[in-house]
C-alpha cells in the first residue's frame, strides 16, 4: 500500500491502495467505465496497457465475481448500466462545513479493505488521533451487528467508519449508538430522503426494508476514557446479483423516493457531519435531548413487537426508549427496559393485546 503524505488538512488519500496489479488494473478499469458511457475495448485495452483479451477477461470477473451491470455491444464496447460515482477525498472536505473539517483528524479513502471498522480498530490501539475517518469502495470482510456479514461490493454503497475518543466511561456510551442512527437519519432528510425511519436500536428501513445499519464497537478503561469505531453501512445501488447473499429484507438509496438524485460524495458528506455533530454533543449531554426526535423517527412505537434475546422471546407494546438507549416494552401491565436483542414488528396482532410469551 502506498501512502500519500497528509494535506493541509491532514487528510490521507489511498489511491493506490493494494499491491495486487490485477486488482489495481480492476479498478482502473471500473473508474475509466464509471460515467455509464460506452468505452470501445480497443480504447479500453490501450490506457490500461492490456490486450482486448485480457479486457474481457476482466469485464466477465465484474460481472460474475462483482455482480456489476455492464452491456456489451459490438462495434460499441463496454458500458456499466448504472454509472457510479466514485469517492473523492477533494470533494467530500469540499462538501462538509468548515467547523466539521476542523474537527475531523483525517480522512482516508481505501479501493478495498477487509472492514473499515477492524481497520480503524486497529489504527486506534496505535494511537489514531480521534475525528479519524474511512470509506472504502469495497469491503472484503465487511462486519454487521450481531456477527453478520456487511454485504459491501465495490463502488455502489457507503461504507464509512470514524474514530472518536471519549473521556467517558464505556458504559456511559450506551445510548450512543441510537444517537448515531438519527445522525443517518438528519444526514438522508438533508438530502431530501424523508420516507425513512428507525427500528430499535439503531437500524434505518424504509417500509421494512433495511436500507442502512451501524455498528459501534467500544473499548475502554472501565472509569474512561473509552474509544469508539462507529460504522455506518449504507446501500446506494445494489444489483438484485449483489444482494442475493442478504439474509433480510433490504432497499437501496436509489429505490427510494428522493435518493436517486443523492450523489455517493454529498452523501458521505452529509453523514460524517451530522455523525460528528452528534459525536460532539452526545459527549456533553449524552441521549436525553434526542430522545423526543428519536421517537418521531421510530417506525416501531406503539406497535407490538417481538423482542427476540437468544433464545429467549418477548412480546410486548413498544412504548419508548429511556436515556440510556434501553427500548421499552409494556407487557402484563409492566414497562421494562430492555438492552440487547432483535426487534420485529408482531402481525396479525392489535396492540391492546400485548402480553409476554416468553
Ligand atoms: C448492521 O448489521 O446493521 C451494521 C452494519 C454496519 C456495516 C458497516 S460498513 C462500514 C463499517 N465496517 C464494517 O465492517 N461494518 C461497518
Amino acid at each position: 500500500m502506498i501512502k500519500s503524505k497528509p494535506d493541509s488538512h491532514g487528510c490521507r488519500t489511498h489511491l493506490k491502495r493494494v499491491d495486487w496489479p490485477r486488482m489495481e488494473t480492476r479498478y482502473q478499469l471500473i473508474r475509466s467505465l464509471a460515467d455509464g458511457k460506452f468505452h470501445s475495448g480497443e480504447a479500453l485495452a490501450r490506457s490500461l496497457g492490456l490486450s482486448r483479451a485480457a479486457i474481457w477477461k476482466q469485464i466477465k470477473g465484474l460481472r460474475e465475481q462483482w455482480g456489476m451491470e455492464i452491456h456489451a455491444v459490438s462495434g460499441r464496447g463496454y458500458r456499466l448500466v448504472y454509472p457510479l460515482e466514485l469517492l473523492q477525498q477533494d470533494k467530500i472536505l469540499m462538501l462538509l462545513p468548515s467547523a466539521t473539517r476542523g474537527t475531523l483528524s483525517g480522512l482516508e479513502i481505501h479501493d478495498s479493505i477487509d472492514s473499515t471498522n477492524e481497520y480503524l480498530m486497529l489504527q486506534a490501539a496505535a494511537d489514531l488521533p480521534s475525528g479519524q475517518a474511512c470509506l472504502a469502495e469495497l469491503q472484503t470482510a465487511g462486519r454487521g451487528r450481531r456477527g453478520r456479514e456487511w454485504h459491501s461490493p465495490y463502488g455502489s454503497n457507503i461504507y464509512l467508519s470514524l474514530l472518536w475518543r471519549f473521556p467517558l466511561a464505556p458504559i456511559e456510551l450506551s445510548g450512543l449508538s441510537l444517537a448515531a442512527g438519527l445522525a443517518v437519519v438528519r444526514a438522508l432528510n438533508y438530502l431530501g430522503v424523508t420516507e425513512v425511519g428507525l427500528k430499535w436500536p439503531n437500524d434505518i428501513l424504509w417500509q421494512e426494508r433495511k436500507l442502512a445499519g451501524l455498528l459501534l464497537e467500544v473499548t475502554g478503561e472501565s472509569e474512561g476514557p473509552s474509544q469508539v469505531v462507529l460504522g455506518v453501512g449504507l446501500n446506494t445501488l445494489l444489483s438484485d446479483q449483489q444482494g442475493s447473499g442478504i439474509d433480510q429484507p433490504w432497499v437501496d438509496l436509489t429505490s427510494i423516493p428522493g435518493g436517486k438524485q443523492v450523489g455517493r460524495n454529498q452523501l458521505a458528506a452529509a453523514l460524517i457531519h451530522q455523525l460528528v455533530n452528534t459525536l460532539e454533543s452526545f459527549e456533553r449531554h449524552g441521549l436525553s435531548p434526542l430522545l423526543d426526535e428519536w421517537q418521531q423517527q421510530d417506525l416501531y412505537h406503539n406497535k407490538t413487537v417481538v423482542l427476540r434475546m437468544g433464545n429467549r422471546t418477548i412480546e410486548g407494546k413498544h412504548v419508548g426508549i429511556d436515556k440510556n438507549g434501553a427500548l421499552l416494552l409494556l407487557h402484563a401491565g409492566e414497562v421494562k427496559a430492555y438492552y440487547a436483542g432483535e426487534v420485529s414488528l408482531c402481525l396479525n396482532r392489535g396492540d391492546e393485546h400485548a402480553n409476554p410469551i416468553g
